[in-house]
């Protein structure tokens, strides 16, 4: 796949992607390896919705990862992996061993009766075996579903039960700087309630020998002894499953967002290619876990598609200590280096001391996505990593949207700190008002939407197609609702201003402002919460509740504890709230409402002009609340 090579091309190829896109995407997506071509490139219809890419098309995105470069690449490496702990060796992967090592786990899936269609869930450390576990099911037809390591037994085993996942793959355990945190005894209280599930395959990872269930857990390294390393890939069509990935919406219960092949592969490696301006010997660190779509799209996916050597780690940033990141981009000499905002604001209060022991003269290209980046951060990022030479890739995008949508081509489109800048080719956002007329002209504010499918766009929610509609297709009739609010300014140029709905972005992840005041609501003292998002000088945005309690003691510690354990156990230490406080009513609207709008400014500080508070049940409530905080 050709890549844009200067300002003028993009703006021809936009253009072309806009007056004939289906022309435009088939001229694309030829550079893969297809059993049989599309009969037909686009069909849709945003009312059902339905969005339908190179439909009759038959394919296999593993042989695309990797049967794809072995003539050519089959020394290279592709995946570097770098532990956690410094002293254990680093591992290189080549196209040909990982060929080879997913072909060879694509015949133990088979041979546990894993078939086309089975949803599989994987809930793993970030170690090559989770790149070969996503990729063998690919390899077979199976649908991975990634759950993120840091959820909770509870939060995994309601996505198992939603998408009745046949087989887990999981390890015993995890490193994550210097803790070591076992993982399968959460596995085992998961599945004690996943009927669904056969088999879990564990994989050895910290020696902590956990107790096996017979006949249900098998060991990784037991199964793959003696198996064939050859595979021959199912073949699929154009818009079987690919995978599932959970994400929060503003009810309680996680979004099951389905990606399907062709188009998502497309839409993958052609955003990953341009975005990035990657040349054929670049190495490409994105720090995502893979239990994110950053993690899919752009750890495993984009990368491996265009035969890039895609390094994957499993530490954190802050171990051993603060420079490790920067340690690490010297060691493997990374030339594009993709992260969080929440990262660089993380490693940037740690200081500079960290950072100068290290060249990063490797480095070409820097990238951020996950959440706004602010302008102080942006220009640390800028000056202290990038050296005032490596342009800044401000991604935006979604789970939902399988790949880059709005971001700078590096080094091609000018930059504006704390603006994701301008549409790819295929993407035609605008904004539209609050009664969802669309906002023309520049200089302006709204929501932001997407009025054309582009390859890579949701295709459903598991099992809720009619939640798919309600969410994303029917606020704005005719568009594809993102839940950001955006500015577009004199240039054209887009900025996102954050979340308009009920999610807050917690160090980049969506954390469902429901699915937290259910977790409170569960302790036996809680009568109501409500929970909100506040600016968060690391984090961008930390978790603000609100609590009224029953106990005829009043509020205390106590109680405080124990909601916070009980929200580690509904979803996970990520959803633990900055501050939780406790009030004696909350403002309500005469139907019952509750404003949160009011509550966001109290939970960031503010003390007095909360608006027009004449429609609450209550106004006395808020100066209550406000009187509370001293
Ligand atoms: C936010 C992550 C500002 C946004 C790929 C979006 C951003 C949500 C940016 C999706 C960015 C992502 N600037 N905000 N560059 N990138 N967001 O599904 O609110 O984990 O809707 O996908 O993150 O988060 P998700």
């Amino acid at each position: 796949m050709q890549k844009i090579n200067s300002f003028e091309e993009f703006q021809s190829e936009y253009k072309k992607s806009v007056e004939n896109p289906e022309k435009f995407w088939a001229e694309k997506a030829k550079s893969f390896l297809w059993k049989r071509l599309w009969d037909k490139v686009l069909d849709w219809d945003f009312e059902e919705p339905k969005v339908k890419w190179f439909e009759g098309a038959k394919l296999n995105i593993s042989e695309n990862c990797l049967d794809r470069h072995l003539e050519s690449l089959a020394d290279k490496t592709a995946i570097l992996w770098e532990p956690n702990h410094p002293s254990e060796e680093a591992k290189h992967i080549s196209y040909s061993e990982l060929h080879t090592r997913v072909s060879r786990f694509s015949n133990v899936l088979k041979s546990l009766g894993v078939v086309k269609g089975d949803r599989i869930a994987l809930y793993m450390p970030m170690v090559p075996e989770l790149t070969i576990a996503v990729l063998a099911c690919a390899r077979i037809g199976a649908i991975h579903s990634v759950v993120f390591a840091g959820f909770s037994a509870k939060a995994l085993a309601d996505r198992i039960n939603d998408s009745s996942c046949k087989l887990l793959i999981t390890a015993d355990g995890s490193y994550r700087g210097a803790k070591t945190l076992d993982l399968k005894p959460i596995v085992d209280i998961a599945l004690e309630s996943c009927p669904s599930i056969e088999h879990a395959i564990v994989l050895e990872r910290i020696s902590s020998k956990p107790t096996m269930k017979a006949h249900r857990d098998l060991w990784w390294h037991e199964l793959i002894e003696g198996v064939s390393s050859v595979c021959e890939a199912t073949i699929m069509d154009a818009e079987d499953e690919l995978f599932i990935l959970y994400t929060s919406g503003s009810t309680g219960k996680p979004k099951g967002v389905v990606h399907s092949t062709a188009g998502y592969m497309v839409y993958a490696e052609y955003s990953f290619r341009n975005v990035f301006q990657y040349e054929g010997n670049d190495v490409f660190w994105c720090t995502a876990d893979i239990g994110w779509i950053t993690g899919h799209s752009y750890v495993i996916y984009g990368p491996l598609l265009a035969g890039a050597t895609t390094l994957m780690f499993e530490g954190i940033p802050t171990f051993p200590d603060a420079g490790r990141f920067w340690e690490v981009i010297d060691k493997h000499q990374v030339n594009i280096f993709y992260t969080a905002p929440t990262a660089i604001r993380a490693l940037e209060a740690c200081g500079l001391d960290f950072v100068k022991p290290y060249k990063l003269d490797s480095l070409k290209v820097l990238g951020t996505v996950g959440e706004p980046i602010n302008e102080e951060a942006w220009q640390w990022y800028h000056k202290h990593i990038g050296k005032e030479k490596c342009p800044i890739v401000d991604t935006w995008w979604q789970t939902e949207t399988g790949g880059m949508m709005i971001a700078p081509l590096a080094g091609i489109t000018q930059l504006k700190p704390m603006y994701a800048t301008l549409p790819l080719p295929g993407i035609q956002p605008c904004l539209v008002d609050a009664e969802g007329k669309e906002i023309i002209g520049n200089g302006v504010e709204g929501n932001l939407c997407i009025k054309y499918p582009w390859p890579s766009m949701i295709r459903t929610i598991y099992g809720d197609h009619k939640r798919c509609n309600e969410v994303y297709f029917s606020t704005n009739p005719g568009k594809y609702f993102t839940g950001d609010g955006c500015k577009r300014d004199e240039d054209g140029f887009y900025r996102i201003t954050g979340r308009v709905d009920d999610v807050i972005n917690v160090s980049g992840h969506r954390i469902g402002t429901a699915e937290v005041e259910d977790a409170i609501n569960t302790h036996r003292l809680v009568v109501e919460s409500a929970v909100v998002g506040f600016p968060h000088p690391i984090k961008g945005q930390g978790i603000y509740a609100f609590v009224i309690t029953s106990d005829l003691n009043g509020p205390s510690e106590l109680i405080k504890s124990e909601i916070i354990v009980e929200i580690c156990g509904h979803i996970g230490a990520i959803a633990k709230p900055e501050q939780i406080q406790f009030v004696n009513g909350l403002p309500k609207t005469r139907s019952g409402k509750i404003m949160r709008r009011i509550l966001r400014k109290i939970a960031s500080g503010e003390k007095e002009n909360f608006g027009d508070t004449t429609t609450l049940l209550d106004p006395e409530v808020v100066q209550q609340i406000v009187k509370s905080l001293n």
